[in-house]
């Protein structure tokens, strides 16, 4: 009785609210040791899978209760057919596995870990801590716990919250590093997704910055805030004026960390900080506006990642840079057709207050070019609607300068299952499209190729530093579960850009 197995059993709290997990594909093939205990228990599951209740289908997941046994749930996860497995079905059955032990009110999951499983087909087999890190990772994004203005007539459902592997000996180490580096990452997004929910009469732009600062400060980040009067003093024209109609004043927020050697130049993680965009002066239709307080979906990605970063001790020196505005119309609020000198010297036409993220990262991109030194800069922003009409809800757009860049981040998001896709940036054709009669830019052209223009008028203010902008306003928020998806913030594109980083940042 002292098999991994037994031992990992025997370590949990409460045997009566825990569960053990199984991977299986179609072959239905259990892990030997997996086998060994079965029967030495009785055969129950081989006996399921004998009677054909369970296939080992992708997204099927079967709960079996089992009072005689020293774990009382066994949940099988299928992983559908062996030539099509990869980390992304695992991460969906982990998941997926996940929601369905919650539902049951389990509190403690034990994973068994797969071994030699096809991570896709151009990278070969995982490796174990891959393995482990893709279990972990689906199985803790998808139990996100909402955070509820009042319970009163909630009644508090007990949560799962224990995650633990049980593996080969063999593999104990990388498991327990990828396991690891999981639970750090999707710390981080929760905190981002936290900060998502919160409505924008709560999550002000001074809020965000009081929120960035402390987590940062728990992280051992440098953090440096500026508030509105700072930002007029030293000529961030553009977040001033977004944030002019509004009584909540704007805040630039910058986060270091200095993982790196001393001096090299940063990479820069540029955020979109809209805590509510009512659309300005040029104001939205009232139905849908509500979803609109996740238009800071990019600065709390870009504090995530920072976080992260931290967290797992990435050898890199990252400077984090969130315009944080909210985008509202009143007497005082920014007219259509003003023309703002931008932070860094352009000029630019304002003749749409709702395309109102360009402008504030416009100031902001400039400043992580000129100011903090930045040797590439990334940055995310849920900019247009457009976005989602061309690529749909699960990937998100990118735009770049420099095409190894673009083409590395696009990788790591297929690998870290966190898509995106090109849309073409580097044409002539789009830089005159944002030319403006009164100024060096118009802020929008119109609504042809406007995922495009929205980054073409962001383009000048990178001065020359690689870039590539990923536009998640599609990607951002899920309006239904899916595998390790919850319906809400999906954190997207927190774990592209960590694999990037990971990866050594590969481009940049
Ligand atoms: N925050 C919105 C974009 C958006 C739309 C995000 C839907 C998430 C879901 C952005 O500021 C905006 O208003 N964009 C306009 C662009 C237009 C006015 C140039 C849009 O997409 O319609
Ligand atoms: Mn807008
Ligand atoms: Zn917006």
């Amino acid at each position: 009785m002292s098999s991994p197995l037994h031992q990992a059993i025997s370590s949990l709290a409460d045997p009566n609210s825990s569960a053990l997990v199984v991977f299986s594909d179609t072959t239905l093939v259990l892990p030997e040791a997996f086998q060994a205990w079965d029967l030495e228990l009785g055969g129950l599951v081989a006996s399921v899978l004998a009677a054909g209740d369970f296939r080992g289908r992708a997204d099927e997941c079967l709960l079996i209760y089992a009072p005689q046994l020293p774990v009382r749930r066994i949940a099988l996860a299928g992983l559908g057919t062996p030539d099509r497995t990869n980390l992304e079905g695992l991460r969906r059955a982990a998941g997926i596995a996940a929601r369905a032990l919650q539902e049951a009110e389990v509190t403690a999951a034990v994973y068994h870990l797969p071994t030699g499983l096809r991570a896709t087909r151009e990278d070969g087999d995982a490796a174990p801590a891959d393995l482990a890190a893709a279990v972990g990772e689906g199985a803790r994004l998808a139990v996100f716990e909402f955070v509820r203005a009042s319970k009163a007539l909630l009644e508090p459902k007990p949560r799962l919250t224990v995650f633990e592997w049980v593996g080969e000996p063999l593999h104990h180490a990388a498991h327990q590093a990828g396991w690891t580096r999981a639970a750090q990452i999707v710390t981080a997004i929760d905190h981002a997704r936290r900060l998502i929910l919160r409505p924008g009469g709560d999550l002000t732009p001074a809020v965000f910055a009081d929120e960035a600062s402390r987590l940062a400060g728990e992280a051992g980040l440098r953090v440096a805030v500026m508030d509105e009067q700072e930002l007029a003093s030293r000529g961030f024209n553009g977040i001033v004026a977004i944030g002019r109609g509004s009584e909540q004043p704007p805040r630039l927020i910058t986060l270091h960390h200095e993982g790196g050697e001393p001096g090299v130049p940063p990479i820069a993680i540029v955020g979109k900080g809209v805590t509510f965009d009512s659309g300005g002066i040029g104001i939205k239709p009232s139905r849908g506006m509500e979803k609109m307080k996740y238009d800071m979906a990019g600065g709390a990605a870009a504090l995530a990642i920072v976080l992260a970063a931290a967290y797992l001790r990435l050898p890199v020196n990252l400077v984090a840079v969130i315009p944080s505005v909210e985008n509202m119309p009143s007497d005082r609020a920014l007219c259509p057709n003003e023309v703002l000198t931008m932070y860094g010297g352009l000029t630019a036409e304002i003749n749409d207050t709702d395309a109102e993220g360009r402008v504030i990262l416009a100031d902001a991109l400039a400043y992580a070019a000129k100011d903090l030194g930045a040797r590439a800069i990334v940055d995310m922003a849920t900019l247009t609607g457009a976005v989602a009409i061309a690529l749909g809800r699960t990937i998100c757009g990118v735009m770049g300068t420099e095409s190894a860049m673009t083409a590395a981040l696009i990788r790591s998001g297929r690998l870290a299952g966190d898509p995106g896709w090109e849309l073409p940036l580097n044409e002539p054709r789009f830089d005159d499209m944002v030319k403006s009669d009164i100024a060096d830019l118009v802020n929008y052209p119109g609504g042809e190729a406007s995922s495009i223009t929205a980054a073409s008028f962001m383009k000048p203010f990178t001065f020359g530093k690689p870039w590539v902008h990923l536009d998640i306003a599609g990607v951002g928020w899920s309006n239904k579960v899916d595998g390790y998806r919850i319906k809400g913030p999906t954190g997207a594109p927190i774990r592209m850009v960590l694999h990037w980083l990971q990866a050594g940042a590969p481009g940049a």
